[in-house]
């Protein structure tokens, strides 16, 4: 029996996903441009795309689109006249995300913003646009919980909030956690325990990017 979490990985991705789902162009664009290879698993990208599918999500926020990976997964899940806003700081992720979103013909279904996701984020919310059925956070982890309760205001009640790299081989639980991750994801499980406007659990994951977890949250109100 293999001990190893990254095959699993290979075989689930080998009988489940197909090989346009697999978006080797893009993780091989990413690589050449030496983004860090940090984007969700094939395996995660295909959940988000699954969840927001069942719940005929229309209108996805994205915090954090790196080379744009996950911001396909979600796209693909969209109807016809649904968009994914998706925000990323660094100019030259960006680009290679746009080419990435443009290969894939995404680029109507697809609104990148470049810049500071707290400085975007209040512009977004006077632009007044509709509110989003499904957030993925999945940036800078020191600003989880702002990026959460940003999600929580422009979300419509029902909406998920999925957050990545909540357990960062189980930081989150170690109340001494000093580094980004495992302080950000304290005080985003504080933010989301004393909201009373969300449902929420975290899974743990295990994989080819080791031990982590999802932060799944559904507004109620
Ligand atoms: C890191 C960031 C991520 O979003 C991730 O999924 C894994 C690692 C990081 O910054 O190390
Ligand atoms: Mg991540």
């Amino acid at each position: 029996m293999t001990t190893d979490p990254s095959a699993v990985d290979r075989y689930i991705v080998d009988r489940l996903l197909s090989l346009n789902e697999r978006q080797q162009a893009t993780l091989d664009a990413n690589h050449a441009a030496r983004l860090p290879a940090i984007d969700v698993s094939a395996p995660q990208g295909k959940f988000l795309n699954l969840l927001a599918s069942a719940i005929g999500a229309r209108r996805i926020l994205e915090i954090g689109a790196l080379g744009g990976y996950s911001t396909i997964w979600l796209a693909r899940a969209l109807p016809e006249g649904g968009r994914v806003v998706t925000i990323e700081f660094e100019p030259r992720h960006a680009e290679v995300a746009r080419a990435n979103i443009a290969r894939e013909a995404l680029a109507d279904k697809v609104e990148l913003r470049v810049g500071a996701a707290l400085d975007i984020l209040p512009q977004l919310e006077a632009e007044g646009g509709a509110p989003f059925d499904l957030s993925f956070i999945d940036a800078d982890k020191a600003n989880n919980a702002a990026y959460f309760n940003w999600a929580l205001k422009l979300s419509r009640p029902g909406a998920l909030i999925v957050v990545d790299n909540v357990v960062r081989e189980g930081a989150v639980a170690d109340p001494a956690a000093r580094d980004d991750g495992g302080l950000g994801a304290r005080r985003l499980f504080d933010a989301v325990a004393a909201e009373p406007r969300v449902a929420a659990t975290a899974i743990q994951t295990v994989g080819s990017k080791g031990w982590d977890g999802f932060l799944i949250a559904r507004v109620t109100q």
